[in-house]
């Protein structure tokens, strides 16, 4: 595991970018993981912009999104679908057709496999990008997650529900159920790159990186990855031995 710590959320952006960049320009046709959330939408801004000042493609590009509410159909604003437009497909030259999340509105037993055997179809993925809950989450793999696990529903706890609540109206609904790539997928991944920024991450990011390996801290499943870089900003490196 290689861990950067950058003076600023920025600067871990950007460092983040640079990563996103080699990859692309080394792979015939690259399968990018990539998560939701606040963490990665500094990452995804300084990717737009590199698009549109530095011409850099997303063209032969493939993304596989880590997770989905259930229940949300893809044009509800807190979709994770209607969050990716957002923050980035609509920016860049990507094929939609080549960008993939978790099917929140089919049945949800059956969606895990599907998901599954979409991601083995396109040959599994190259880069997964990550951030982390204050839990130690990653996806919605929360604590006491199998290792072993598999795409597949999880319910959120109260302090992920809690986390994602600033997102929706008071008196909007707020799904409880998502479906999740598992840690096992997720481990699938041949790179892996965690974000995390800010001081409410400190203490999950010391638990991923330097804590036991335990189901309790989903994170610290990528202490078994063979190429995982956490990059960290100055406040969520703060409790780092
Ligand atoms: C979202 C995801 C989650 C988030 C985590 C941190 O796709 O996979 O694990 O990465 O909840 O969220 P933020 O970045 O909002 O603190």
């Amino acid at each position: 595991m290689q861990v950067i710590i950058t003076a600023n959320a920025s600067a871990a952006a950007a460092h983040a970018a640079d990563i996103v960049e080699r990859t692309l320009a080394e792979l015939e046709a690259p399968v990018f993981g990539l998560a939701t959330g606040s963490t990665p939408v500094a990452l995804y801004q300084a990717l737009i912009e590199r698009h549109r000042h530095q011409g850099l493609s997303f063209a032969k590009l493939t993304t596989f999104n880590l997770d989905e509410y259930v229940g949300l159909p893809p044009e509800h604003p807190q979709s994770y679908r209607h969050f990716m437009q957002r923050e980035l497909f609509d920016h860049v030259d990507i094929e939609p057709a080549n960008t993939f999340l978790p099917d929140g509105m089919s049945d949800p037993l059956e969606a895990g496999n599907a998901y599954e055997a979409l991601i083995e179809g396109h040959g599994g993925i190259d880069l997964q990008v990550l951030g982390i809950g204050r839990n130690g989450h990653i996806g919605f793999n929360e604590p006491t997650s199998s290792l072993g696990s598999r795409t597949r529903v999880k319910t959120l706890t109260r302090d992920t529900l809690e986390a994602n609540a600033r997102f929706f109206a008071p008196q909007e609904f707020q799904p409880s159920l998502a479906l999740t790539m598992g840690i096992a997928t997720i481990l699938e991944a041949r790179s892996i790159l965690l974000i995390a920024t800010g001081e409410a991450k400190a203490e999950a990011v010391a638990r991923c990186v330097e804590g036991p390996l335990s189901a309790l801290v989903p994170a610290s499943a990528l202490q078994l990855h063979p190429k995982v870089t956490v990059i960290v900003d100055q406040t969520a490196a703060g409790r780092l031995e």
